[in-house]
């Protein structure tokens, strides 16, 4: 199966070329970098361990140096491809790094664009090859709106993304995962009738025939799994639940996107288990951030795939004192994507029900949210008309087997 996305090693002794190279690359959502290596012996144990797909390397390392560990490795595993990043440009300098097996030699420095082509065309060179990648991987990936703070945006930017992606045509799934107050049943204007607790009431399996039956179908072709309509019935779902629901609906769907509580417990504890994509949602404001780092600090101790978690700055805003550069330093995570601060949009879209991706479209707002869209789905598809019921299409296949 095709892999989703490109992993990444940086082979590199200057510790500032390896944090520049990971920030050029965190807005690159089809690349994901697993590891660094400052000099050749631990770029060789690293390739060994890690399986990259690409590795960046830099000629000039102590130990042992790129070129010779460029040859090791096109020997021992020829199924990794090496970018020399060197600051000679010599025509020698190529020739002894294409001699060595390396696919591709950018000169330093280089811009992030011309570090993301590099990447993709040594990494799509290598895929024409192997008929047995091609296939899209058959599986939904999972993207879960979090943030330990309350009222930082997470239903507006699941609901409009979500919405953005079926409109795209992909099979998309919304799931409300604040199960005690959940909003996006309002937000979208939809009766809360079938919801999750349905699925769970009766301690009886969870099979896809319930799971389907207790879906709402959204107009723009979104599905949605809504929160139950009382706080009272949240109790009743539990991690198990959750996992069954994900592991059932994850091979229908392209996109699951899920909303959640400003909490970390047990549901929550699982969801991040099963998410491919965490988006971290902060504000410029300073018990935002305060809370923002302390969820990176717990995510780290629990040794969390820090590379799944984006940083996604909401309600940006000038002047407030607190800026971009900022919260980079302070939170020593990279931004990856920043929606502005458009309080009537947002807020009439939600009194109307509508998401400000349809009823707003030219909006700063709407438009920051598609270009999110983008960036997650990798690629410029425009906006189609709505995707005629996709996924529950499919589903009822799945149950019914026609
Ligand atoms: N970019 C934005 N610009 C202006 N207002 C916004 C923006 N994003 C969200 N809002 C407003 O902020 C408020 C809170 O948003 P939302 O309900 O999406 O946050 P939440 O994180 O889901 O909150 P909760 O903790 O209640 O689940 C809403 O009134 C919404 O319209
Ligand atoms: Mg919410």
């Amino acid at each position: 199966m095709r892999p989703r996305r490109i992993k990444v090693l940086i082979a590199d002794d200057m510790v500032e070329l390896r944090s520049n190279v990971r920030r050029m690359l965190s807005s690159h959502d089809s690349i994901q970098v697993i590891g660094e290596a400052g000099d050749g012996e631990a770029t060789l144990k690293l390739a060994r361990e890690l399986s990259p797909h690409v590795v960046l390397m830099d000629i000039n390392m102590p130990k042992l140096d790129g070129l010779k560990v460029t040859e090791i490795l096109a020997k021992e595993l020829p199924n990794l491809q090496v970018i020399i990043m060197s600051i000679q440009s010599e025509q020698e300098y190529f020739r002894r790094a294409m001699k060595a097996g390396a696919k591709d030699f950018l000169t330093k420095p280089f811009s992030s664009s011309d570090l993301a082509d590099a990447i993709h065309n040594t990494f799509n060179n290598w895929i024409k090859d192997r008929p047995d990648l091609q296939q899209e991987e058959a599986r939904a990936e999972i993207l879960s709106f979090f943030a330990t703070k309350g009222g930082v945006g997470r239903t507006t930017l699941a609901t409009n993304l979500a919405i953005s992606l079926a409109r795209r045509g992909k099979r998309t799934l919304l799931i409300d995962a604040s199960f005690q107050f959940g909003d996006v049943a309002i937000t979208l204007n939809q009766k809360a009738g079938r919801n999750i607790y349905n699925i769970v009431e009766k301690e009886e399996d969870i099979t896809a025939g319930k799971i389907d039956a207790n879906l709402t179908n959204h107009p723009s072709g979104l599905d949605l799994l809504l929160a139950p309509i009382e706080p009272a019935f949240a109790d009743a779902i539990k991690p198990q639940h959750v996992k069954t629901i994900l592991e059932t609906l994850a091979p229908i769907y392209q996109y699951i996107i899920i909303d959640t509580a400003p909490h970390l417990g047990t549901i929550e504890l699982q969801i991040l288990d099963q998410t491919d994509l965490v988006l971290l949602v902060g504000t410029l404001e300073i018990s935002s951030l305060k809370n923002t780092k302390l969820c990176l600090k717990t995510l780290n101790d629990i040794k969390y795939d820090m590379a799944k978690v984006k940083l996604v700055i909401n309600k940006d805003i000038p002047n407030v004192g607190i800026g971009r550069k900022d919260i980079e330093e302070g939170l020593a995570i990279p931004i990856f994507a920043v929606v502005p601060m458009e309080a009537e949009t947002a807020q009439s879209a939600l009194n109307q029900g509508e998401p400000f991706v349809v009823k707003f479209p030219d909006s700063p707002l709407a438009r920051a949210l598609e270009a999110m869209t983008t960036l997650i789905v990798g690629d410029e598809t425009p906006v189609t008309a709505p995707a005629s019921g996709g996924a529950l299409l499919k589903l009822r296949k799945l149950i019914f087997g026609s």
